[in-house]
């Protein structure tokens, strides 16, 4: 039956780990997928996690299904973690909240839902460059995909004037993605009165805003400064759709809890496209695993939880900015007369080396240094151990 079945390409980002874990090489360093290490570059199990874990078992509770949308109590603790803490548009029951399977899910569902009833255009605007995973999981729910400039190779910086001018062409009602912060692939993210010009012309435009959080607490290590820019777009008037993840700031990544909310205008509104939702996520997964929305549950709802787990995303931003630093100073020490100011200027999991496709591909084959082809690393994945490496091979690719 499958013999026209040709072999299809390693995934950019997680065929990166598949060809790390081939290496014997005891050097080897995995910066590709984004997952934070602890500074022996173990996998990091919060402190927060282990204690909600500890709560849960106590409850002794059942495995029975989730509603279709999910556990209820974490959609609320979800959307009020976004918006805020007693904020006017959920006590006011505009949002539809679903629970989704974490950031990739939750975008599915979302992705599905617009290209079913979006009243506009059918093309999503995404920044260039965006996450690898964007652009065919919108494609995977029918939508078109086009783009604006967002990064400027340049300054390895946020391309500000790009961006406004590409966005001001965008027909008007059609859709635009937005990271909301800690910005994949590049770390690069607009500073708050950039985000305001932004949200001007994306009202002016009448476009729909669709925000991409799944690095809440992770750029900045506080989880309202990383919210900022969806608490504005709200205030300015807009109405947004929202996917969340806790794959990184609490580190549940194979737990694969998320969110995807819409706030609407009426209630009725909200209760209409929640049954949507639903209608949507039926026949695709029937209803979403409980363990991971239980953990961020109890960690968001029981405050001695939550801020031990505010300890811990600081604790996480903070090793990240250290490693930051630590790397550009090791790469002076090598002598390199780049400007790597980036490293350090760039914010969340990533930095965008800048690093041409031939010298990535340099640093794999003669140092086993992993990452993605686009020069994209992890920071997550550098430790106070192995930064001196990293920065020697990096040096002796670049230079
Ligand atoms: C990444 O960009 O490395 C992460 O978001 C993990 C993934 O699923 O790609």
């Amino acid at each position: 039956w499958w013999s026209h079945v040709e072999m299809g390409p390693p995934d950019p980002i997680l065929g990166v780990t598949e060809a790390f874990k081939r290496d014997t090489n005891p050097k080897k360093m995995n910066l590709g997928v984004g997952a934070y290490r602890d500074d022996s570059g173990k996998p990091f199990i919060l402190p927060a996690v282990k204690m909600a874990e500890a709560e849960i078992a106590k409850k002794n509770m059942d495995k029975e299904y989730s509603p279709i949308s999910g556990s209820p109590e974490f959609c609320k603790a979800t959307i009020n973690l976004a918006l805020g803490e007693d904020n006017e548009w959920t006590k006011n029951g505009l949002n539809a909240t679903v629970q989704g399977i974490s950031g990739t899910g939750s975008l599915r569902i979302g992705t599905a839902f617009l290209s079913a009833f979006f009243p506009g255009g059918k093309d999503l605007y995404m920044p260039t460059p965006t996450w690898g995973n964007h652009v065919p999981l919108a494609k995977h729910a029918g939508l078109g995909v086009k783009q604006y400039r967002y990064y400027d190779p340049k300054t390895c910086g946020f391309d500000f004037h790009g961006a406004l001018q590409d966005i001001a062409k965008i027909p008007e009602r059609s859709m635009i993605l937005l990271h909301a912060c800690a910005h994949n692939p590049t770390g690069v993210d607009p500073k708050p009165e950039q985000w305001a010009e932004m949200s001007k012309v994306i009202k002016e435009k009448k476009l729909f805003p669709f925000f991409d959080m799944a690095y809440q607490g992770f750029a900045s290590g506080d989880i309202d400064k990383d919210a900022a820019p969806v608490r504005m777009f709200l205030k300015d008037g807009h109405q947004i759709a929202l996917s969340q993840s806790y794959a990184k700031n609490m580190g549940l990544y194979g737990e694969r809890a998320g969110a995807f909310s819409l706030i609407c205008s009426s209630k009725e509104e909200a209760a209409a496209t929640m049954s949507q939702l639903k209608i949507i996520i039926r026949p695709m997964y029937s209803n979403p695993p409980v363990t991971g929305a239980r953990i961020a549950t109890e960690i968001l709802t029981n405050p001695s939880l939550r801020s031990q787990w505010l300890k811990d995303v600081k604790g996480m931003a903070d090793r990240i900015i250290s490693m930051r630093q630590l790397l550009r100073s090791n790469l002076a020490k090598e002598g390199s007369s780049r400007d790597w100011a980036h490293i350090t200027d760039q914010i969340g999991m990533f930095c965008f080396t800048g690093m041409t496709p031939p010298q990535v591909e340099k640093l794999t084959k003669d140092f086993s240094v992993y990452l993605t082809k686009d020069g994209r690393i992890s920071v997550a994945g550098i430790t106070s151990k192995n930064v001196e490496y990293l920065a020697h091979a990096i040096h002796q690719v670049t230079k």
